[in-house]
């Protein structure tokens, strides 16, 4: 199963994938774009807010894999600033279901000693949606095993936008690295991998700049469907690629 016809792809144990040999090359930053929670609840005749029940869980679960596998960041595509655009209804139970996952959530990063980030403008969202994000963020701060960089009210034209604004105002002249350092993901650097769950081939706005080399692994599996198993293949996919950065491979 999880030979992926990459020559350096191990088995061990029945199924379970060897990264033993991949110590150092774990990727640090592993952004998502959790997509395809309504196609699942509509598969099995569901409302589409039990597909996004579904997900949110399936965060707790991928989230704490990536840490086990040696990940440093996992970036997380929760709401983009297009998402406005859905019914009221939805929208609503999407804060609801946020405000539940929040406050939840909280428990289990600080046990596991992670940090968690937003990116985005929640200033938009119910005060009682901000308090509680806002209280994950702030009790988290002073984490170090991890991070989750959550995407709320998202999108990366916008975010990008903001960032020039700010060097311009701030009188330091507009360079890549001076944008890099305006955006919301200053301080955990760009995703080396994206994941697209749902089989959409696209990036529906998110992050435009940090993705300039990073990796893109897209799978047919929908959001609530993608478990550990799927996150390793993903990973492997990723581990068995040569980045060449616009240069070549020595061989
Ligand atoms: C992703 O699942 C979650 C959000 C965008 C909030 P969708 O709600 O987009 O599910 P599909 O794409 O309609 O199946
Ligand atoms: C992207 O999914 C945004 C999130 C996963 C939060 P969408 O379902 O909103 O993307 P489009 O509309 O198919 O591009
Ligand atoms: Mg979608």
């Amino acid at each position: 199963m999880f030979n992926l016809g990459r020559k350096n792809t191990k088995k061990v144990r029945g199924n379970a994938p060897d990264f033993s040999s991949y110590e150092g090359k774990i990727p640090h930053h592993v952004a998502i774009i959790m997509d395809g929670n309504g196609r699942w609840a509509n598969l099995k005749g569901q409302p589409r807010s039990f597909g996004h029940k579904a997900g949110a869980e399936n965060v707790t679960r991928i989230t704490k894999h990536a840490f086990y596998r040696g990940v440093k960041v996992v970036s997380l595509y929760a709401f983009s600033s297009e998402n406005w655009s859905r019914p009221q209804e939805e929208i609503k139970g999407l804060f609801a279901l946020l405000k539940d996952f929040f406050a939840k959530y909280i428990d289990q990063v600080t046990k596991e000693d992670v940090k968690i980030m937003v990116s985005g403008d929640i200033t938009a969202f119910p005060n009682d949606l901000i308090s509680i994000i806002k209280t994950a963020v702030s009790q988290t701060s002073l984490c170090k095993n991890g991070v989750v960089n959550i995407a709320l009210n998202y999108g990366g034209r916008q975010e990008i936008v903001n960032a020039v604004n700010q060097v311009v105002l701030e009188g330091l002249p507009i360079t890549e690295d001076n944008i890099s350092a305006k955006l919301y993901t200053s301080e955990i650097g760009d995703p080396e991998l994206i994941i697209r769950t749902s089989g959409e081939l696209r990036l529906s706005n998110f992050m435009l700049f940090q993705s300039a080399y990073s990796e893109f692994y897209f799978t047919d599996v929908l959001w609530p469907d993608f478990d550990e198993i799927e996150f390793d293949k993903a990973l492997l996919d990723y581990l068995g690629r040569k980045r060449r950065f616009g240069g070549i491979n020595e061989e």
